[in-house]
């Protein structure tokens, strides 16, 4: 019971250091599949890097507002790297640097969808 107890304290504090309590959107994209369906493993782990490099330098990480995550599939599998952006419930095609840069600028920061990358729009209630 006592490490449970330690265990959530823990997980408390990793919480407030990756900036959930202060987060406005989160990002998963897919990455290094153990499956590679929506495009070869290594063109998501470029653009992984890319997204995580990026908010880092902007100032989106941590407390800065913006969650990201890699998954391993988005269940889409097709035209990725794909991406999803909450809590406007976004998803994204052929998410690249130069795409997401522009998700980047103009959703995670502006708040605004970038529409012609969109393969739907599905916020949850
Ligand atoms: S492998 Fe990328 S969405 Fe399924």
């Amino acid at each position: 019971m006592e490490s449970q107890t330690a265990d959530l304290a823990a997980a408390r504090l990793q919480a407030e250091s990756v900036g959930i309590r202060s987060a406005r959107r989160h990002i998963f994209l897919c990455c290094d599949q153990t499956k590679p369906k929506c495009c070869d493993r290594e063109r998501s782990v470029v653009a992984w890097e890319y997204l995580k490099r990026r908010l880092g330098e902007l100032g989106l990480s941590d407390a800065g507002g913006v969650l990201r995550t890699r998954a391993d599939c988005l269940r889409v599998c097709e035209a990725g790297p794909v991406a999803v952006v909450y809590p406007e419930g976004a998803w994204y095609a052929r998410c690249d640097p130069p795409v997401l840069e522009r998700i980047i600028q103009q959703h995670l920061i502006g708040g605004r969808p970038v529409d012609d990358a969109l393969i739907t729009v599905r916020p949850l209630s």
